[in-house]
This record gives structure tokens, C-alpha cells and sequence, in this order.
């Protein structure tokens, strides 16, 4: 019998296990619902937005999760542990769909948690996982960014850190009004559709000073390299040591390459986007979908037949 050793990996096991999903952030636009609950654990529809990206890693092979959270996260921590007395009471009843959806969490990887203690950025939070990461290339996934369920990006960001090794950032062009938002990549094609050598990175550029429309979005494949340079990275923009500012030096060196996502992804940091995720992702819910873009329809034509339509929210079922 052979013994499950992951020191014996086969050559087709991918060489990035691990994940860090920072979650330590104050969630101040989202307040007062983000007063006493993580704006990680907003639902969206019937999951919090979290176990969103904790999925997207495990589908993407990634079995060994560290959340870097803050205080008044431990919510976070519940949800992705056992809720004991609750699964018994739903196994008593026979409950096992929704015994399920309470397990699944739990099961969907290695799950650690470690606190970052003072909030000084993106950059310190992943500095913060060194230790539990050591000497191999970990992903990065930003809660607020959340990447539909149906796409690839993470698993091509892996293939794509496999032939050309170094980091890997996922890119998507937005609109130039957009750009002072994101972290903005300056780029050089490498002869391989989608796929870039990145040649600058800004964090959030000013007005009229941005190198391109590429806008590196919350997923990240990065080599271990990146811990020596966040150690010695100043704080940045907002006074915040920023993980766009390590990349910066690592980028002068040729290794960090992009991968152009073109797909869905949704920005659940802002009002807005919140709620257009929720609504897409109901409507592509086998369970839910068909009643619920019935509605829809049904009110975004009273909206344009003059408004009328708000009183369907009182009629619904
Ligand atoms: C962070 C990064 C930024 C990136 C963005 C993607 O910014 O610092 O480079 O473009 O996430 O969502 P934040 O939105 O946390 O301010």
C-alpha cells in the first residue's frame, strides 16, 4: 500500500498547495451591517462571500487555506469549522441537504486562521502568512473580488506559473475612469495569447497617470521571492505597506507575468456590485433561477413603465 505522503508528489501534483485569503479589513462601506459581522460573511444569496473564494481555491486543487484575519472575525472562524450542535439537530430531523451546506464548509480544505494584529496593508497581511507558507509559491485571493463560479482564471494562473515560474497577476482592462481604483499593470506581450510579462505595477495611480487599462484584480499565484521584498517594503499609498509595491521590484526583474481575465468577476466591496452579484448569481441558480428572473422581468418592466413596479416587492410570494 502506498502511504499518502506529499512529499512524494507525483509529477502531475500541482506545485501550489496553498492559499492566504486576507480578511482582516474593516469593511467601513458597508457599515452599520459590517458593525458586529465581517463584510466577509455578507451573503450572497445563500453563502457569505467568502466561502465564494474558499471554494474558487479548493476547485482550483488548493487544499491548504490560511485566512489572515483581524479582531471581530471570529464568525469567519465558525464558518468554516464544525457547528456541532446544529448538525446534530438537522441529522435528528434528516435534514441532509441542509446538514450539508452546513458541513461543506468545513470540508472544502485545510483551513488555518492567524490574526495580522495592526492593519498595515495588503502587503503586510501576506507577510504575515511567511511563516505558515515557507519556501514554495502560494495564491493569493482577495475576498472583495469574487470571480464567477463558472470561470477558470485560478487554475490558468497556475498553469501559467508552472511554464513561465516567477509571480502571476490577473489582469482585466477597465475603464480609464476606473483605473485610479486598482493596482495598474504596465505590460509587454510574450507571444502567448493572454498572457503578458509585466513590466510596471502602480497601486492606484492618480488621475491621468496610469501606465495602461490593465487593473490587476484579487488573484495572485506569487513566488516565495515576495516575502523578503514585502519585508523591506516602506508603506506606500495610504500609508499601508502595499503588495503592488513588492510586485513593483519583482516586475523590474522580469518575473512577474499576467494572466488578461476577460470573464465575470464581481466587486463585492462596493454597494453596487454587491448587489448585481447577488442577483446575477440567483439568477443562475438552478433552484432558485427560473422563479426568481421571472420576477425580474417583471419588475424591471414596471420600472420602465413608470416605476410601478416597486409594489411588486410587497406582492411577491
Ligand atoms: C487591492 C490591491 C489593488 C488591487 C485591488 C483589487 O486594493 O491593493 O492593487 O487592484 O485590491 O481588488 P483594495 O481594493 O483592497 O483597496
Amino acid at each position: 500500500m502506498i502511504a499518502p505522503d506529499s512529499t512524494a508528489a507525483s509529477a502531475s501534483a500541482p506545485t501550489v498547495r496553498k492559499a492566504v485569503v486576507p480578511a482582516a479589513g474593516l469593511g467601513t462601506r458597508f457599515l452599520p451591517a459590517t458593525k458586529a459581522t465581517p463584510k466577509e460573511m455578507l451573503p450572497v444569496v445563500d453563502k457569505p462571500a467568502i466561502q465564494y473564494v474558499v471554494e474558487e481555491a479548493a476547485a482550483a486543487g488548493l487544499d491548504d487555506i490560511l485566512m489572515v484575519t483581524g479582531r471581530h472575525k471570529r464568525a469567519i472562524e465558525d464558518h468554516f469549522d464544525h457547528a456541532f450542535e446544529l448538525e446534530q439537530a438537522l441529522a435528528t430531523k434528516g435534514d441532509t441537504v441542509r446538514l450539508d451546506a452546513v458541513r461543506d464548509p468545513a470540508r472544502l480544505a485545510d483551513i488555518h486562521h492567524i490574526r495580522q494584529g495592526d492593519p498595515l496593508g495588503l502587503g503586510h497581511a501576506v507577510l504575515c502568512a511567511r511563516h505558515h507558507v515557507g519556501n514554495q509559491p502560494f495564491a493569493v485571493l482577495l475576498g472583495d473580488d469574487l470571480i464567477d463560479p463558472r470561470e477558470t482564471l485560478l487554475s490558468r494562473m497556475l498553469e501559467v506559473r508552472e511554464r513561465y515560474r516567477g509571480s502571476v497577476v490577473a489582469l482585466m482592462e477597465v475603464d480609464p475612469a476606473q483605473i485610479h481604483l486598482y493596482g495598474c499593470a504596465a505590460v509587454h506581450p510574450t507571444g502567448e495569447e493572454g498572457v503578458v510579462r509585466v513590466t510596471g505595477l502602480v497601486e492606484k495611480p492618480a488621475a491621468g497617470t496610469a501606465p495602461s487599462r490593465y487593473a490587476v484584480i484579487g488573484r495572485y499565484v506569487l513566488d516565495p521571492a515576495v516575502f523578503e521584498v514585502l519585508a523591506h517594503t516602506p508603506p506606500g499609498r495610504s500609508g499601508e505597506i502595499q503588495l503592488t509595491d513588492a510586485l513593483q521590484g519583482l516586475a523590474a526583474a522580469g518575473t512577474v507575468h499576467g494572466v488578461v481575465f476577460t470573464g465575470l468577476r464581481y466587486d463585492t466591496g462596493d454597494k453596487a456590485d454587491y448587489l448585481r452579484t447577488v442577483v446575477r448569481l440567483a439568477c443562475a441558480r438552478p433552484d432558485l433561477g427560473p422563479e426568481f428572473t421571472g420576477w425580474l422581468k417583471e419588475f424591471v418592466s414596471g420600472l420602465e413603465d413608470g416605476g410601478t413596479a416597486v409594489g411588486q416587492g410587497h406582492r411577491a410570494a
